[in-house]
């Protein structure tokens, strides 16, 4: 009922939103992937379109249909989804990082499957460090655009929590972090949502929690 009342705020405005959770292949078959549903990020797509927004989505493995009504983009790995956002990122208004971008890639990436024969008991696998996608575009020239990020943290502890979220917000150099715990049952396939919204300085700006939809807005209100 909420949302219908909200104002067409961001009429006339472009927003590029991440979603889901990028995918690093070891071979045609196999892949190094994460547990990101894609639901937080689609439901900020759904909530800025809904707000008078031009949305591009750029979907990561999705585990929830994309929104109707949102130009939508899809992507693979991590190389593949900073193309996509340092693409689009020169014609927006604001970005919203909520894909859950791989750290680490295969050094190698199999031409055929690998094969236990060929490998024995043990594989290892050595992995190279992605881009910080975030890092990139919040450095970039930014002709007014703002920048919004996530932080995954899995520390119980609240204190520490908002601590590493600072940290990271530091770090990253966006104008707002979004800071989330996950861990093995929160976060990720979760309907709600609870999260500390702390700007690039450190403060807390805001805190949500409800519905994915309902911390979308308190997001979009942000960057309004
Ligand atoms: N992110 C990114 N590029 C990466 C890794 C993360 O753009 N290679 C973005 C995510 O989309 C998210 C934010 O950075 O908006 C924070 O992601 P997170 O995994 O919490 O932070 P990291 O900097 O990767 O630190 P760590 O995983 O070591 O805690
Ligand atoms: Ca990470």
């Amino acid at each position: 009922a909420l949302a219908a009342l909200r104002p067409r705020d961001l009429a006339g405005r472009r927003v590029v939103v991440t979603a889901g959770g990028t995918r690093e292949p070891l071979d045609p078959v196999r892949f190094i992937g994460n547990r990101s549903s894609g639901r937080q990020g689609v439901a900020i797509a759904e909530a800025a379109a809904a707000r008078g927004a031009s949305v591009l989505l750029i979907a990561a493995h999705l585990e929830v249909p994309a929104p109707s009504g949102v130009e939508l983009r899809e992507v693979g790995t991590a190389l593949e989804l900073r193309d996509a956002v340092l693409e689009a990122a020169a014609g927006a208004d604001a970005v919203v990082m909520a894909a859950a971008v791989a750290d680490y890639r295969p050094e190698h990436v199999a031409e055929t499957k690998i094969k236990k024969e060929t490998q024995g008991d043990e594989l290892a696998l050595r992995l190279v460090r992605n881009p910080d996608i975030l890092a990139e575009v919040s450095a970039a020239p930014r002709d007014g655009r703002t920048i919004v990020g996530f932080a995954a943290e899995t520390e119980p502890d609240d204190d520490r929590l908002l601590e590493l979220g600072r940290a990271k917000a530091a770090r990253k150099g966006a104008d707002y972090l979004v800071l989330n715990r996950v861990g093995w049952s929160e976060g990720f396939a979760t309907e709600g949502n609870s999260v500390v919204i702390v700007s690039r300085g450190g403060d807390i700006v805001t805190r949500a929690s409800g519905s994915k939809r309902e911390v979308a807005d308190a997001i979009l209100d942000l960057v309004v």
